[in-house]
């Protein structure tokens, strides 16, 4: 094996001298690169480490809560129309969507986005329905079914509310769905 080697490097002397000055070549350039990526990379440090507590008058921590506004047209978007069916079962006591159905114990429901407020014909409504005017629209529905009684005040809507914005976007979804 030696003597391959030696009589390799004696057959190709010059060869051999290229590959080592190669080699010591390559080396050099990578210690020089290494060296002026030293040099020239500083990382940023945090001139403040840790996190930053706001401490309110009363010596207590400021907790900041992030708020997200939840919007309805955003909800509207994903809101899914089986979904919206299911919930109405518990609208579906009190209230008619198809078409040409009456009132039950509340007022019939086909249409009601874009209808004003308190307008089916023959409903004996509440005084705080009656004097509010408008049109329900998605966002006035939205309101309403929320918390009944503190949208309208005195209202004869005997209904708990939709804590879930999902549940609410889903069933105005059905409602328009129905009243086509
Ligand atoms: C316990 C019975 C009851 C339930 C349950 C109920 N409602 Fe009503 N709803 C009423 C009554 C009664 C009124 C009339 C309110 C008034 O005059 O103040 C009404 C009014 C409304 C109106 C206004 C209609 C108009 O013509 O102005 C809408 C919209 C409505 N309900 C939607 C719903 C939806 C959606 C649900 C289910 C999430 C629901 N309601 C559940 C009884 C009910």
């Amino acid at each position: 094996m030696k003597s391959r080697i030696k009589n390799f490097l004696k057959n190709n002397k010059k060869c051999a001298v290229d590959m080592a000055t190669y080699l010591s070549f390559a080396i050099v350039v990578t210690l020089f690169a290494t060296i002026i990526a030293d040099l020239t990379y500083q990382p940023k440090l945090l001139k403040k480490r840790g996190y930053e507590i706001e401490i309110s008058a009363d010596g207590k921590p400021v907790i900041k809560k992030e708020e997200k506004p939840v919007i309805l047209e955003e909800l509207m978007k994903i809101a899914d129309v089986e979904k919206g069916a299911k919930i109405f079962k518990k609208c579906a006591s009190c209230h008619n969507v198809g078409k040409g159905e009456g009132s039950k114990v509340g007022p019939a429901l086909y249409g009601v986005v874009g209808r004003a407020k308190g307008s089916y014909a023959g409903f004996s409504y509440s005084d705080g329905l009656k004097a509010m005017g408008g049109i329900w629209d998605r966002e006035s529905i939205n309101q309403f079914i929320t918390k009944p009684k503190d949208y309208i005040s005195g209202t004869k809507m005997a209904f708990a509310g939709l804590k879930k914005p999902q549940d609410r976007a889903n069933v105005i979804l059905y409602l328009e769905q129905q009243s086509k």
